[in-house]
């Protein structure tokens, strides 16, 4: 089973000519099972960053699972909007479900939304979202592999020019549920930076893995990163599951191997 996750798309700041193309024909060249899309698809929820985002989403030949990031809620200037309907462009263009699931071949994922109104970038997880996950997660078996897909940051990455940064509201929470249900892996982005990190939530509980993208296709990017477009790649086995980083180089107009973290699966 193979996952692509992609992230941060911001159509509106796309960074190179090439790049969309590149990786939309690397993951429809390859034996790609699904592809989580971690949100932040626009840089302004503007109706033609949407469609761009779309047709993007479209033309991928595996299924997607996709959840909204908070550059895709209406902007600051539109504040009415922004706090009756935040997600209303969202839903047209991308899908009215905001817990979209996937389940095959022992693998099962499940999308949360942490992206909401008030807050200018921040993000929260509420009781309805931990409650989707507790029931999607609880009827699977100690052997299906269980993968959280959402926006924000759930747990502080640590990586020096950017720490300390805000988590999502109610992370501490949604983490405690995400690791009494057996979450192997979360998959977010938002930070603009690729980290991959094994995180013991509660001493003593299995560790739950958190695969943090960078920006796929912008030129959002953010030191010590520094010009680079990123998505990832997991790998997952009976035993073990691997993160493969691929990094793109305009140049060449495709995307390269950059690093590769593997992991027991321990749940
Ligand atoms: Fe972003
Ligand atoms: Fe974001």
């Amino acid at each position: 089973m193979t996952i692509a996750h992609i992230s941060d798309l911001h159509f509106g700041r796309i960074a190179d000519s090439g790049v969309v193309e590149a990786l939309l024909d690397e993951i429809n060249a390859a034996d790609v099972d699904l592809v989580a899309v971690s949100g932040d698809l626009t840089q302004r929820a503007r109706p033609a960053e949407y469609a761009a985002a779309r047709t993007l989403l479209e033309a991928l030949d595996p299924p997607t699972l996709v959840v909204a990031g908070n550059h895709d809620v209406y902007p600051w200037w539109r504040p009415v909007k922004r706090l009756r309907a935040p997600l209303e462009r969202y839903k047209q263009f991308i899908t009215d479900d905001l817990a979209p699931t996937f389940e095959a071949d022992g693998v099962a994922a499940i999308g949360l939304t942490s992206a909401y109104g008030p807050s200018i970038k921040g993000g929260r997880i509420g009781p309805a979202d931990r409650a989707a996950m507790r029931e999607f997660f609880s009827e699977k078996g100690s052997d299906c592999f269980k993968v959280l897909v959402v926006h924000h940051q759930l747990h502080p990455t640590v990586i020096g020019p950017i720490s300390p940064h805000p988590v999502a509201q109610q992370a501490q929470n949604t983490l405690a549920v995400a690791g009494e249900v057996g979450v192997d892996l979360v998959l977010c982005g938002h930070l603009h930076i690729s980290a991959i990190q094994p995180l013991e939530i509660i001493p003593g509980t299995p560790r739950i893995v958190v695969a943090s993208a960078g920006t796929a296709t912008s030129n959002r990017w953010r030191e010590p990163a520094g010009p680079i477009n990123f998505y990832n790649v997991i790998s997952i086995e009976p035993d073990a599951f691997s993160v493969k980083e691929r990094r793109y180089i305009p140049d060449e107009g495709r995307f390269v191997r950059d690093g590769v973290t593997r992991f027991e699966r321990v749940n």
